[in-house]
């Protein structure tokens, strides 16, 4: 499990990120959606990437903007560079080592993030918010998604974001799984 969808490395990471990218498009494109950004240059990020299938539906949206994936898997990010090949040699895509605890990237850089299937396993997924809080300009939305193979979202997620200082969180439910839209607070 471990290696094949936590973080996914060796023989049973290869296959896990296949199986992740034959289902994830529809909840990729939705949680995107869900997002609602309008600024055609705006600067998004991804956290936990997985096969890349966040980051092409953030570049269809954004084919004039930014898009930053953050992955600790090596495994992973071979799968989302060859499925994101054209945009990265554009310059429009950029993925990055590391992790939602720890994102090399300085205050305030973000216009917008998004991540699914992954909140449930960071070590503290209060340490994560608070990190990409850091990351994020104010006002800046997140959405957080869960599809039914990852078990769902965990309980006590509204909870979580409001602690983390969030606002405006709003939880929704469709056909692809469990989604949560926030704000980052205007005012800090
Ligand atoms: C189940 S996959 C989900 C991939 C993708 N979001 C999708 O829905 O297809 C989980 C991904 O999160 C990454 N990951 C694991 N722990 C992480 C952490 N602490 N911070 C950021 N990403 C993490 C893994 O390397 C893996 O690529």
């Amino acid at each position: 499990m471990y290696d094949m969808f936590v973080r996914p490395s060796g023989a049973a990471g290869e296959e896990g990120v296949r199986l992740m990218a034959r289902s994830g498009t529809a909840m990729a494109r939705e949680a995107v959606s869900l997002l609602g950004v309008e600024d055609p240059q705006a600067r998004v990020l991804e956290i936990g990437f997985g096969p890349g299938l966040g980051i092409v539906a953030l570049t269809g949206l954004l084919p004039a903007g930014e898009v930053i994936g953050v992955d600790p898997s090596e495994v992973s990010h071979r799968h989302a560079e060859a499925r994101n090949a054209a945009a990265i040699s554009r310059g429009n895509v950029v993925l990055l080592s590391g992790t939602a605890q720890a994102l090399p990237l300085p205050d305030e850089h973000c216009d917008a993030a998004i991540f699914v299937d992954n909140l449930h396993f960071w070590p503290d997924p209060l340490e994560g918010l608070s990190e990409i809080r850091r990351v994020l300009r104010p006002g800046a939305p997140v959405v957080c998604a869960f599809t039914p193979p990852s078990g769902g979202p965990p309980s006590g997620l509204r909870r979580l974001f409001a602690t983390a200082g969030f606002v405006d969180i709003e939880e929704s439910v469709s056909a692809n799984g469990s989604l949560l839209r926030a704000v980052h607070p205007s005012s800090v």
